[in-house]
C-alpha cells in the first residue's frame, strides 16, 4: 500500500482481508444512498475566496460577477443505463493532483480545499479523478468525505505509475493485482467504501478480457464496492471495447477543435452507456493559461473567431459546442480557477449553442482538417 494510502485513516473501515470482504456501509452507517446523483446538497457551503485567489481573480478582470452561491439551474441528465442524474457539468480534478507530479501548476492544499467546496455549492455533482492524479484523490476523500453523498465519484483502475522525488511516471497495466491494488488503495484514499463508477483508465479489449479484469469488475460490483462499470478511451481502441457491450459508461474526449470520436460516441450511446465528455472546453482553447498549439491551429484554420458570437468568449463557444453534442450527458471540465469555474457554469446555464452555429463551426472544422 503507497505511503499516502496508509496515512489516510477510512472511518468506517470496512476491509478486512482482501476486497471479497469490502461492505458497501456507508460512512454514516446507513447503506449508501442509490439515488446519489439525484441527492440535495444538505447545507450550502458560503466560503470566502481566500486572499491569494482573490487577487488572481482581479488579474483577470471582472468581466463576470463571481458567485458563491449554489447554481440552482443545472440541468441534468441520465447517465445511460446507470440512471444516475448528473449535472451537464461535471468536475475533472486532475489540475489538483498537486506537487510532485508535473510542476507545471501547482494548487496549495487551502485552495484546493476551496475549490472542491465550490464545486459542489454550484450544482455540479460528479467529480472524475485516478489513482496516477497525485494527492488528487486524497485531497477529494479529505475534503469531501463529509460530503460524500452530494456527488458521483467516478475514479480509474489499471494505473501502475511510479511517484519519484519531483514527478509521477505513469504507466498502465492491465492484471488483477495492479487493478485490485488501485480499488484498495482509492477506497483509502477517497475515504469511502463505495465507487460509483470505476473506470479502466485506458487498455484495449483484448487485454483487459484475457486478464479476467472485466469479470473482476462485475464481481467488485456485485459486491457493491463498485456501482458502475467504465471505460475512459478513445481512438484506437474505443470501437472494440464499444463491442464488448459491458461498459455502463463510456469517457471519451471530443471537442469542436478535436472531433474525431464524434461518431464513436454516437455508437457507445447506442449500447445505453452513460456518456461522460473530456477535453470538452479543448483545454481552455486559444485562450487558456497552458497553451495548446495544436487545437490554437485548428480555431485559425477554421477561423472560428468569425463565428463567435459578441459578447461571448473562446472558451464559451467551445464548452456550448460540446453541450450540443445530442450524446453528452455530462462534460467533465477541469480548472483550478474559480474565474473559469463561473465562467463554465454561466456557460452551461446558457445551454448548448444554437444548431445554426454549431453547424457552421462543424463545417468549417471538417473543412479544414479534411479539405471538404
Ligand atoms: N485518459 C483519461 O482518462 C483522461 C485524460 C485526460 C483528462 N481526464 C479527465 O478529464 C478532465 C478534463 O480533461 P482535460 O483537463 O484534459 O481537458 P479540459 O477540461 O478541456 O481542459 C482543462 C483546461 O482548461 C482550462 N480551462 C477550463 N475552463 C476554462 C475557461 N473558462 N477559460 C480558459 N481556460 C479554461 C483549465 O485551466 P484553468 O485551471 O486555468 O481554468 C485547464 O487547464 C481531467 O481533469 C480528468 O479528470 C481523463
Amino acid at each position: 500500500m503507497s505511503k499516502v494510502a496508509a496515512d489516510c485513516t477510512l472511518r468506517k473501515a470496512s476491509f478486512r482481508s482482501g476486497l471479497k470482504t469490502i461492505t458497501t456501509q456507508s460512512q454514516n452507517g446507513s447503506q449508501h444512498n442509490a439515488n446519489a446523483g439525484t441527492t440535495q446538497p444538505r447545507r450550502a457551503h458560503t466560503r470566502t475566496l481566500p486572499t491569494r485567489q482573490r487577487r488572481h481573480l482581479k488579474n483577470f478582470g471582472p468581466r463576470r460577477q463571481l458567485k458563491t452561491q449554489k447554481c440552482t439551474s443545472m440541468n441534468k441528465n441520465a447517465l445511460g443505463r446507470t440512471g444516475l442524474s448528473v449535472s451537464q457539468l461535471g468536475y475533472g480534478s486532475m489540475g489538483l493532483r498537486g506537487p510532485r507530479t508535473w510542476g507545471v501548476r501547482v494548487v496549495n492544499d487551502g485552495d484546493a480545499e476551496a475549490f472542491l467546496h465550490r464545486v459542489l455549492d454550484s450544482g455540479i455533482n460528479l467529480i472524475d479523478t485516478a489513482p496516477d492524479y497525485g494527492v488528487c484523490e486524497e485531497r477529494i476523500g479529505r475534503f469531501l468525505s463529509a460530503r460524500r453523498d452530494e456527488f458521483i465519484l467516478a475514479t480509474k483502475c489499471g494505473c501502475a505509475f511510479q511517484q519519484h522525488e519531483d514527478h509521477i511516471e505513469i504507466a498502465h497495466e492491465w492484471t488483477q493485482d495492479v487493478v485490485k491494488r488501485n480499488v484498495e488503495a482509492s477506497l483509502l484514499r477517497l475515504r469511502t467504501d463505495y465507487i460509483d463508477v470505476l473506470q479502466f483508465h485506458g487498455g484495449d479489449a483484448e487485454s483487459l478480457q484475457r486478464a479476467g479484469l472485466i469479470d473482476l469488475l462485475i464481481s467488485l460490483r456485485d459486491q457493491g464496492v463498485i456501482r458502475w462499470i467504465g471505460s475512459s478511451s478513445s481512438l484506437p481502441h474505443l470501437p472494440d471495447l464499444i463491442e464488448l457491450g459491458v461498459f455502463d459508461t463510456f469517457q471519451i474526449p471530443y471537442s469542436c477543435l478535436k472531433p474525431e470520436h464524434d461518431a464513436l460516441i454516437h455508437s457507445a450511446a447506442a449500447t445505453g452507456a452513460g456518456i461522460i465528455i473530456r477535453g470538452g472546453i479543448a483545454h481552455g482553447g486559444p485562450d487558456a493559461e497552458i497553451q495548446r498549439p495544436a487545437l490554437n491551429d485548428v480555431w485559425s484554420a477554421a477561423r472560428l473567431d468569425e463565428v463567435l458570437p459578441e459578447g461571448m468568449s473562446r472558451a464559451e463557444l467551445i464548452l456550448r459546442y460540446t453541450l450540443a453534442h445530442p450524446q453528452c450527458h455530462t462534460v467533465i471540465v477541469g480548472t483550478c480557477n474559480p474565474m473559469h469555474l463561473v465562467e463554465n457554469l454561466s456557460a452551461a446555464e446558457s445551454g448548448p449553442l444554437p444548431a445554426e452555429i454549431v453547424e457552421e463551426i462543424k463545417a468549417r472544422v471538417a473543412h479544414c482538417q479534411t479539405g471538404q
